[in-house]
């Protein structure tokens, strides 16, 4: 695996690659790998010959009073599990490269709708941070298919419509979120939960599954949903939001509806996690 901090370079050998008429995917990160990236390495394999991925904690997508300080940077372990998955390039920019003229004078892209509710409400600026940094990479990569992880439902919509609205030739590949035994969504994040918050934070998904269950059989979303927050409190978290919105609009839920999404945020300890399940009603 080639590692590239440099955009020239980088695009250099991307053509080469294009030359020989190869088709290229890529797995935009921002490190601290886990088996939830590795298997985005793995899904691109099947849509491609040459995978790139990037390693980027983007400055752009973190609130003033949120964890950029601390997210966990681990750079030579992710690259060794990189090589293990068999990616061909990394690309690992520095802010300087990627915002030369720092955040207040970059151009930047804001998707309405999808990126207003849920954790956009709660994490002001945060898709304007997401769809600017995978518009720029996308840009410098130019892949045929990019992959991205469901755990974070929202950003999927968010990249999906950026890619729609602004017709870019690139297929978004959602992956399905991997769990740990214990049905706990893997994320960086899980880093900061102390063993007793370990614990305790399964019980986010636990309460979503229980009302996923029970709308299969009953439409009354506003007491359910109050009955969920509930349990995810009671087990010692402190819920951000839990909504039933429309799988693909995120509006909110109508009677109507038939593919649905769960979305949950709730803080546990020094982790704000997030999670999502989605029913089919048909
Ligand atoms: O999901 C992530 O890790 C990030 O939001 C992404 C897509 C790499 C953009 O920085």
């Amino acid at each position: 695996m080639n590692v590239y901090s440099d955009i020239q370079s980088l695009r250099a050998q991307i053509s080469a690659w294009r030359q020989q008429g190869l088709k290229i995917a890529f797995v935009p990160t921002m490190g601290n790998l886990h088996s939830g990236h590795i298997s985005l390495v793995e899904e691109a394999h099947k849509h491609a010959d040459k995978i790139v991925a990037s390693i980027f904690v983007n400055p752009m997508q973190f609130g003033a009073n949120e964890d950029i300080d601390s997210y966990p940077r681990t750079m030579d372990a992710d690259q060794q599990k990189l090589i293990a998955a068999g990616t061909d390039a990394l690309f690992t920019p520095t802010p300087d490269l990627i915002y030369p003229k720092g955040l207040d004078k970059q151009t930047y892209v804001d998707v309405p709708n999808v990126s207003d509710g849920y954790c956009g409400e709660s994490r002001p600026g945060h898709f304007r941070g997401v769809a600017t940094i995978v518009c720029k990479l996308f840009n410098i990569v130019q892949p045929d298919v990019a992959c991205f992880g469901l755990k974070d439902y929202q950003q999927v919509q968010v990249i999906q419509s950026m890619v729609e609205d602004l017709s870019m030739p690139i297929d978004i590949i959602p992956v399905e979120t991997m769990r740990e035994a214990s049905g706990l969504a893997m994320s960086s994040r899980n880093n900061y939960l102390t063993a007793e918050q370990l614990a305790i934070a399964p019980n986010l998904n636990k309460a979503m599954r229980w009302l996923a269950e029970q709308l299969k059989t009953a439409t009354d979303y506003v007491s359910l949903i109050e009955q969920a927050k509930e349990k995810i409190n009671a087990a010692g978290m402190k819920t951000d939001y839990i909504h039933v919105s429309h799988a693909r609009t995120l509006n909110p839920a109508q009677p109507q509806d038939k593919h649905l999404v769960i979305l949950a945020a709730a803080h546990c300890g020094k982790a704000r996690l997030i999670d999502n399940i989605q029913l089919n009603l048909d």
